[in-house]
């Protein structure tokens, strides 16, 4: 199998392939080059892309831990769409729940006289994977819808409009999810945002005491950082907002859109503290790869968007074959008991990487719960070479927006011993590239 880029072949001898070319061994891309081409100057000419850089791989297939190209480079994949194929690219039975619902029922009806089988099924097993007394979900279509709903439902429930959120969290792109994401440059130009917002350092009770007041209807955070660096707090950390919140009357909203569905080695990183929020914010791996979200908290706390009726809706929130690829999604984790597999890859990975981090000073910590992993490198010029060189390796890594030194591992929950093998031997070579200058 060959990883990475193919033979770097000069032009002139690319135009000796004619309809289809292999690149991998075995390799049959159903794209011809100008066709890759042609995708690469379209995507350019006719998508909004916000990221920079030049678009490199046009996406053949998908599977398990693998992304191959339509070049035939095959990638291993470190970041899983960021935090998003838990359950593996592709994953069969997630295909097989969304074919099958296809042909059932798409789209049906929001409101009014329809129960959605499908849905209710989600939100039975959501009630099971997370905490008592959470029960009742709003399902939605992305994580910064979400947060928009959580928000609304604490300055309802509580009838207070204060929120609280905290240094270098990362919430979302929507106006409101926006105002209580921490970073400036991403927040001012689209100023003015919701107001009665205070940010507070991440992992400091003292800062949540005085701010976290009988004036705020709630705080937000994530229980580990994602974006802010695979930041993990203390241990008194959340147990100690936890009471702080009970005090005040004020709910604790976590923000588990990243470290949901077993990602950090539990089902949820509030779990890692026995903490219970009032509302816990879910997406990326809830879908399976296919876009859905919810808010889960207590049914007298959601009782609040009845009244008005219809305080609260959307028309794809739940879509049917989002749903269906949930269910299955979520009972492949239970079967496959992914918590305790995140739990096991995620100490075999982060052991080797800080046997790396023994024999290379460039690494500066190595970090995260499960498979959850940040790698903080001395700066952001040596982090882009080591993620670059990996890459030409053939492994993909994300970086974190808001610590351009930190880079994320999020990869599929279903990874191998022997791809995590794999992995730390092209790291360490990348570490040794990035080093040398
Ligand atoms: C912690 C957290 N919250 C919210 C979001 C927003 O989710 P989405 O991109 O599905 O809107 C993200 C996305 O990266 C996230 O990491």
């Amino acid at each position: 199998m060959r990883r990475g880029r193919p033979p770097r072949m000069p032009a002139h001898l690319l135009n000796l392939f004619d309809a289809h070319f292999r690149c991998v061994e075995g390799f049959q891309s159903t794209m011809d080059k100008h066709e890759i081409q042609r995708y690469k100057q379209a995507d350019h000419d006719y998508l909004c892309a916000t990221a920079p850089g030049e678009k490199d791989i046009v996406v053949e297939s998908s599977h398990g831990c693998t992304i191959r190209a339509a070049d035939g480079r095959e990638f291993l994949d470190l970041i899983a769409g960021i935090a998003v194929c838990n359950v593996g690219h592709c994953n069969p039975e997630v295909a097989a729940a969304v074919k099958e619902q296809v042909d059932k029922a798409l789209h049906t009806m929001v409101y009014g006289k329809f129960v959605v089988p499908i849905q209710v099924e989600v939100g039975e097993l959501l009630a099971e994977i997370t905490p008592a007394p959470l029960r009742t979900t709003f399902l939605t279509n992305s994580g910064t819808e979400a947060i928009e709903g959580a928000l609304k439902l604490a300055r309802k429930y509580t009838g207070r409009s204060r929120l609280i959120s905290t240094e270098r969290g990362f919430h979302g792109r929507t106006f409101g999810a926006l105002s209580v994401t921490w970073r400036e440059i991403y927040r001012k130009p689209f100023e003015p945002l919701l107001p009665d917002v205070h940010f507070i350092p991440f992992n400091d009770l003292e800062a949540a005491r005085s701010a976290i007041t009988d004036e705020v209807a709630a705080i937000i955070l994530e229980p580990i950082q994602g974006e802010g660096g695979v930041r993990v707090p203390d241990d008194d950390y959340l147990p100690g907002l936890r009471k702080i919140c009970d005090d005040v009357g004020a709910l604790m909203i976590l923000d588990e859109v990243q470290t949901g569905f077993a990602r950090t080695g539990e089902w949820f990183a509030c779990d890692l503290w026995n903490v219970v929020p009032d509302v816990i914010c879910m997406a990326k791996a809830m879908g399976g790869g296919l876009p859905l979200g919810g808010f889960i908290s207590r049914p007298e706390v959601m009782a609040t968007f009845s009244d008005p009726p219809l305080s609260h809706l959307t028309t794809f929130g739940g879509n049917a074959v989002s749903c269906a690829a949930a269910k299955a999604a979520i009972q492949f984790m239970l079967r496959e008991d992914l918590p305790a597999k995140a739990r096991l890859r995620g100490r075999e990975f982060m052991d080797g990487l800080r046997e790396i981090q023994g024999r290379h000073t460039i690494i500066k910590d190595v970090r995260g719960r499960g498979l959850l992993i940040g790698l903080e490198l001395a700066n952001q010029q040596v982090t882009e070479r080591f993620v670059d060189h990996a890459y030409d390796q053939g492994v993909i890594m994300g970086w974190t927006i808001n610590a351009e030194a930190v880079v994320r591992l999020a990869p599929p929950l279903v990874i191998t011993q022997g791809q995590i093998e794999e992995a730390l031997q092209i790291l360490e070579e990348s570490v040794a590239a990035a080093e040398a200058g």
